[in-house]
């Protein structure tokens, strides 16, 4: 798993950074010199659906019994909980609207404010949807786009610097 990781953030570096050189200046580039495409919408239409809801269920049976994260999570909503977050995913990974009709639009910072994010928790979030990942058969370049984006999100949702 760790080598997926790795190769997520090869990726990135292959679309930043780059140096051109302009007038025989060297002109370091803050913007990608590719146009971004929006790959994670690219993720369902590619491999469907049932992967992704698949890839949730193994990550939900792993978080119910998380001494870090567990207990943030609503008691006896474990359902509903995977249901949320296997359509917000479907959503933005090119599939499904269902999502936004169900939940509006996501404002995820905000939805998150009350679970105290701490980098700790981040990384065991993110540890335990890298090992779902792991069991569930999501190919590349697929996996590396879902890694990329899971990644980014749960950083992005960081919101304490301390547990107390
Ligand atoms: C960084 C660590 C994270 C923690 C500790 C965390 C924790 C939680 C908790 C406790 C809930 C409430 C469960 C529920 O009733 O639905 C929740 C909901 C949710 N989370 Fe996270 N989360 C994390 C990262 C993420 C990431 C990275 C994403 C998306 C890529 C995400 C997407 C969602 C969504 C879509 C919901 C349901 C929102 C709604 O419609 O109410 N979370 N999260």
């Amino acid at each position: 798993m760790r080598n997926r990781l790795v190769s997520a953030r090869d990726g990135m570096t292959e679309l930043t950074g780059t140096t051109v050189v302009s007038m025989g200046s060297r002109i370091r580039l803050s913007e990608p010199a590719v146009p971004p495409v929006d790959l994670p919408s690219t993720v369902i239409p590619a491999i469907g659906e049932p992967v992704i809801r698949q890839l949730v269920h193994a990550f939900y049976q792993r978080v119910q019994h998380d001494a870090l994260v567990g207990g943030m999570y609503p008691p006896n909503e474990w359902e509903a909980a995977e249901t949320r977050l296997a359509d917000f995913l479907v959503y933005r990974l090119g599939g499904s609207q269902d999502y936004l009709t169900k939940r509006g639009a996501p404002r995820l910072r905000m939805r998150h404010a009350s679970f105290a994010i701490t980098p700790a928790a981040r990384n065991r979030w993110m540890e335990l949807m890298t090992e779902a990942l792991a069991e569930v058969p999501l190919p590349q370049p697929y996996a590396n786009i879902v890694t990329q984006f899971l990644s980014e999100t749960a950083t992005f949702l960081i919101n304490r610097t301390h547990s107390h």
